[in-house]
């Protein structure tokens, strides 16, 4: 499949038509020297306009370079189209204060109001080491080993600088985020995405995703929130369908609102139970919207004879304070939360996108 365009006033991998394949990585800065990090952005950036066309992550390639220096590329997309890769990078609150409270590169009075670490949940099991962070890239593709290749070389080039903190696999996209895309299914075997933000839906997403503050850094960008839920699908799997659709509030078959015929058919709050999922997500509800954009995945199983298995989940607005956080808080009550855990949670600011060739990843911020 064909290569989406790297550069534009928002950047890409938000309202792209979501790929099927995810590779999710979170970067601790380990230098204190800014300098070698704008290099490194500057780096990161040709690297992902080129892997976005399909081309190695270097200008030399994977086996054209000299017999003795490692290839500025490490060769496994050799011979793979695009695949709709889209390289999305987003800054942690970290970056700017660390932990110790130091601002290592002089960017702490830059930091956003908006990009404060977010609240504890009920019922969060969240654990550090897969949580939080400094950088974060959303590669996404049609072809997972694109997206891998991406990370993989990311990482590569930032060696001594950064340090891979966690990272996610995602399969199976578990949700729409344009009007011709089939609503997929997720691993509760429910169809996501159906009530999601979509790319046409421009006045909206003006008011709900994007930021609006103009002569920001931030300006055009978006707040990305990530969640990894564990889904307890033995648990649900034990559950009677019409227990399911009660839960969620949709029927398992169409998509359809309960007391509703057809998929995009309007929820009508009062045929739902009040502590369903999407009662308590609706907007009507929750008085607020997101874009949502998460991946399924399967990270093997957890040596008590169960799949490790969810949602690692995914959402854009504007303010995660009127975004994630009002929805998430919403949902304390929902009945969904009984076969869910979440288990990592970070927040990132991502800039606007690029002007064009010369323009790099972090341009406003430094
Ligand atoms: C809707 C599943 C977690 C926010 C839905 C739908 C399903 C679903 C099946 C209905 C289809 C649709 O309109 O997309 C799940 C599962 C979750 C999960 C299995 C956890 C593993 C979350 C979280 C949030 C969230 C953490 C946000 C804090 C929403 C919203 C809607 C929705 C905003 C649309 C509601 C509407 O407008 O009608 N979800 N969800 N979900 N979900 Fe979730």
């Amino acid at each position: 499949s064909g290569a989406v365009e790297f550069h534009g006033a928002h950047q890409a991998g938000i309202t792209t038509p979501a790929q099927d394949r995810l590779h999710f990585v979170a970067f601790d800065v380990i230098t204190d020297d800014r300098a070698a990090l704008v290099r490194m952005l500057q780096q990161w950036t040709q690297a992902a306009r080129r892997m976005t066309r399909g081309q190695d992550a270097g200008p030399v390639g994977a086996v054209a370079g000299g017999d003795y220096a490692p290839p500025d590329d490490t060769g496994e997309a050799m011979g793979l189209p695009p695949a709709g890769l889209t390289l999305t990078i987003g800054f942690g609150p970290t970056l700017f204060t660390a932990a110790d409270g130091t601002d290592r590169f002089g960017i702490a009075d830059r930091r956003p109001d908006a990009l404060v670490p977010l609240p504890a949940f009920p019922g969060d099991e969240l654990v550090p080491a897969i949580s939080d962070g400094d950088l974060c890239i959303q590669a996404c593709a049609d072809d997972p080993q694109v997206a891998v290749h991406a990370v993989r070389n990311l990482a590569r080039i930032g060696q001594g600088l950064v340090g891979v903190r966690w990272s996610q696999l995602g399969f199976g996209r578990t949700s729409s985020t344009t009007s011709d895309q089939a609503t997929p299914r997720n691993l509760f075997g429910f169809k996501d995405g159906t009530d999601n933000l979509k790319a046409e839906q421009t006045a909206t997403l003006d008011r709900f995703v994007w930021v609006d503050d103009p002569g920001s850094w931030m300006h055009g960008g978006s707040y990305l929130v990530s969640r990894r839920i564990r889904m307890l699908v033995e648990v649900w799997d034990r559950q009677g369908l019409r227990d399911q659709e009660q839960t969620i509030g949709r029927t398992k078959g169409t998509g359809a609102p309960l007391g509703q015929q057809a998929e995009f058919d309007p929820v009508d709050l009062s045929a739902l139970p009040a502590t369903s999922h999407v009662s308590l997500a609706h907007p009507t509800n929750a008085g607020t919207a997101i874009l949502r954009r998460g991946y399924s995945f399967v990270d093997g199983s957890d040596g008590l004879g169960r799949l490790d298995a969810g949602l690692f989940f995914l959402c854009y607005q504007a303010d995660p304070a009127t975004g994630f956080v009002q929805v998430q808080r919403n949902l304390r009550t929902d009945k969904l939360n009984e076969y869910v855990q979440h288990t990592s949670s970070a927040l990132f600011a991502c800039p606007p996108g690029l002007a064009g060739e010369d323009d790099w990843w972090g341009s406003g911020l430094f």
